[in-house]
């Protein structure tokens, strides 16, 4: 087991209702709120009213952000910097999912950032200085209610890239709020959820038992509850379930004493997003299956730890473990598949004229000669053909 160190300064509060908590969680930044939200699901479900009012009853000045993408820009983020300049903004309020939030964190950082603001997405560096973000969470999947991440897109260029920004002050998590998130993206939120979880499960570590036994839970978890918050969108049980593993999955939590595994899917999943603006949870299942047949093949050192996905995720049993291995993985596709999920590249309508350019950029620096098992460019474009 390795050494760690890991701070999560966000506050939750989790579960119906808790929205009773908003003013008291902005009311110490300050009286000037930028609201930010997307593309309109919250004025269709009534909960920009809910906040408005709230707002409006407690003394809140409130400015808006609205119409937040998808896979976020880099022109909604120096909107949002201008808004808050321009107003004095204190203190900023996220309503929705991952990208409102991402888009967020990078207007708060980028308020203080002297310089270009792409520049400040594409440099690495650690947590910036930034103005105090809280938010309430409108769908499960990537975690950023309970991280310092956000992943910014310069669709110009075709580069979507993640970084630090700075953690939320304060998360609202009320798994109501998911009630209304379409099929499609609660699939792709979990399999989001999953993804995090196998990138930091696939890894050389043999003996941390108890980052190994939060990510078998969390998967287990997904596999349960997928299926019923798909057939009952309003299953309040599942769509808890849902939203406190999503929060855990990206936390740096499931990673405690192991050896980092490189992120291989998510490298390959933004290079697809940054020339298709395809949807983040849709690319990593359809990447997954394909990421692991490839590495087993290519490097069966590697199968213990399939055997075990098999064994303790799955509940599978058998002596020949490659046959394990295998049928771990071919079940994997199966419950991406029935949870209607379009499980190829060809489905969303995207052909390999770019592979060589996007495996190029996902292993700039030869970044992924470092995961779990080294990916080559050549690799990781066999790995996307075999998605087609
Ligand atoms: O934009 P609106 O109208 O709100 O609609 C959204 C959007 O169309 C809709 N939606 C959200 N909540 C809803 C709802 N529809 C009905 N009812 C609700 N309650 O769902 C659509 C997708 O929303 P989005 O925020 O894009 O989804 P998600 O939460 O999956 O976020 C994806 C983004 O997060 C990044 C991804 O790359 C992608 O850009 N990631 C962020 C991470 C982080 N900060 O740590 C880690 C992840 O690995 C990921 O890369
Ligand atoms: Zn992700």
């Amino acid at each position: 087991m390795q050494n760690y160190s890991h701070t999560i300064p966000t506050k939750i509060y989790f579960g119906k209702g808790q929205i009773s908590r908003l003013a008291e969680a902005l009311r110490p930044f300050g009286a000037k709120v930028l609201l930010t939200y997307g593309g309109g699901s919250i004025k269709k479900t009534g909960l920009y009213d809910t906040v408005m009012d709230i707002l409006s009853d407690e003394g809140f000045t409130v400015f808006e952000c609205g119409g937040i993408e998808p896979n976020p820009r880099i022109e909604s983020v120096e909107r949002g910097v201008k808004l808050c300049r321009e107003n004095g903004i204190e203190v900023i309020l996220a309503v929705g999912g991952g990208s409102t939030i991402d888009c967020s964190k990078a207007i708060a950082a980028g308020v203080y950032y002297e310089g270009d603001l792409w520049e400040m997405a594409s440099t690495r560096h650690g947590v910036l200085k930034a103005l105090p973000l809280v938010d309430i969470l409108t769908l499960s999947a990537t975690g950023s209610e309970y991280d310092g991440g956000g992943v910014i897109s310069n669709m110009k260029i075709n580069q979507k890239l993640g970084n630090s920004y700075t953690f939320p002050a304060v998360s609202i998590c009320d798994p109501t709020y998911t009630f209304t998130v379409s099929k499609y993206q609660t699939a792709a939120g979990t399999a989001d959820i999953m993804s995090h979880i196998f990138e930091e499960y696939f890894s050389r570590t043999p003996d941390s038992d108890l980052a190994d036994g939060i990510c078998e839970t969390v998967l287990k978890s997904a596999i349960k509850n997928l299926p019923i918050a798909l057939a009952e969108p309003d299953n309040y049980s599942a769509r808890a379930n849902l939203m406190s593993i999503s929060s855990i999955a990206c936390s740096g939590i499931p990673s405690y004493g192991k050896q980092s595994s490189g992120w291989p899917c998510h490298a390959m999943e933004h290079e697809l997003s940054a020339f298709y603006d395809i949807t983040h949870g849709v690319g990593l299942a359809i990447l997954t299956p394909r990421w692991m047949r490839h590495i087993l093949k290519k490097d069966p050192s590697c199968e213990w730890r399939f055997v075990r996905f098999a064994e303790n995720v799955w509940g599978m049993e058998g002596e020949d473990e490659h046959a394990l291995a295998n049928a771990a993985i071919d079940r994997l596709e199966e419950f991406f598949r029935e949870s209607g999920i379009p499980m190829t590249l060809s489905e969303l309508g995207i052909g390999e004229e770019h592979f060589a350019e996007m495996a190029s950029h996902a292993n700039r620096g030869g970044y992924l000669k470092n995961s779990f098992v080294a990916l080559t460019d050549e690799d990781i474009v066999e790995i996307y053909r075999a998605c087609l």
